[in-house]
């Protein structure tokens, strides 16, 4: 057995994380460090896309959501902009067959009418092709911030309310969770970000009320399986509250 296996046999089966969200960063170091462009650091960063979602889909996670473009990205040099963009369409066309055979289902998050014509195409058709695989669905956050998407729904129930078809009262935390892109899909049960930086960076903020986080110096392109078992491994070995204390906690209430 080696070391990756060892490990993950070491994992508590029953306590496998329902939901896992990752904030991809240190593409463009890691390239700077190769001496790469840092469109090179963006490709490889998809190699570990590709490891993370099989690794995932193997160990039984129901979800993973990645940080795939943020509404800020959209200010990078445009040339960037672009590679990334380019990317994204490339590998979505080619991951296709795998992640139908893996029975991986796409779900798209973000405002995805910004992505240009052709990789936007390239999504809608993983996004479509995929919608009967019940296995590991893959949230991928493009043109992604959190407070648009709080945003957007502070409208959209304004509207509704403003109409007349719902009462301001009724707006509960449930009510709004339902008008957010992830309405339907549990809250993460571990957040990971890659890179060194401890912050979350507009990502997932109501959403991520009492995940735990995991922060790893590690450069994305870098992010192995052995990390990401150990990642969860850290997180097997955390008490989760939710508010309550340690001992309602160890007695079930
Ligand atoms: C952050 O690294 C990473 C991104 C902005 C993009 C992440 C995108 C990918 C890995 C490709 C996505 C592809 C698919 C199919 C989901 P950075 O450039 O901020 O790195 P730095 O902090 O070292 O500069």
């Amino acid at each position: 057995m080696d070391e990756l296996q060892k490990k993950i046999a070491s994992l508590d089966k029953d306590r496998i994380p329902v939901h896992v969200a990752m904030i991809m960063d240190g593409n463009g170091r890691w390239a700077k460090r190769q001496g790469f462009e840092r469109s090179d650091g963006h490709a490889e960063g998809v190699s570990t896309v590709h490891r993370v979602t099989k690794m995932s889909s193997d160990l039984g996670i129901k979800y993973l959501t990645l940080y795939a473009f943020s509404t800020e990205n959209w200010n990078r040099p445009q040339a960037e902009v672009d590679t990334l963009m380019y990317l994204i369409g490339w590998a979505i066309e080619r991951e296709l067959p795998e992640l139908l055979e893996n029975n991986v289902r796409i779900h798209l998050l973000g405002d995805i009418e910004r992505i240009p014509e052709e990789p936007r195409k390239r999504l809608f058709y993983a996004r479509d092709t995929t919608a009967h695989c019940t296995g590991l669905q893959l949230n991928m956050c493009l043109s992604y911030s959190s407070r648009w998407e709080i945003t957007e729904a502070a409208r959209q129930l304004a509207r509704m309310a403003a109409e007349g078809k719902i009462n301001p009262d009724e707006i509960s935390e449930q009510v709004f969770s339902n008008h957010l892109t992830t309405a339907g899909i549990p809250d993460p049960d571990l957040l990971i970000r890659t890179g060194g930086e401890e912050r979350i960076s507009n990502y997932l903020l109501w959403q991520i009320a009492y995940s735990e986080l995991y922060f790893t110096p590690v450069l994305w392109p870098d992010f192995s399986n052995e990390e990401y078992v150990d990642a969860i491994l850290d997180f097997q070995n955390r008490e989760r509250r939710f508010g309550k204390t340690s001992e309602q906690v160890q007695n079930n209430e």
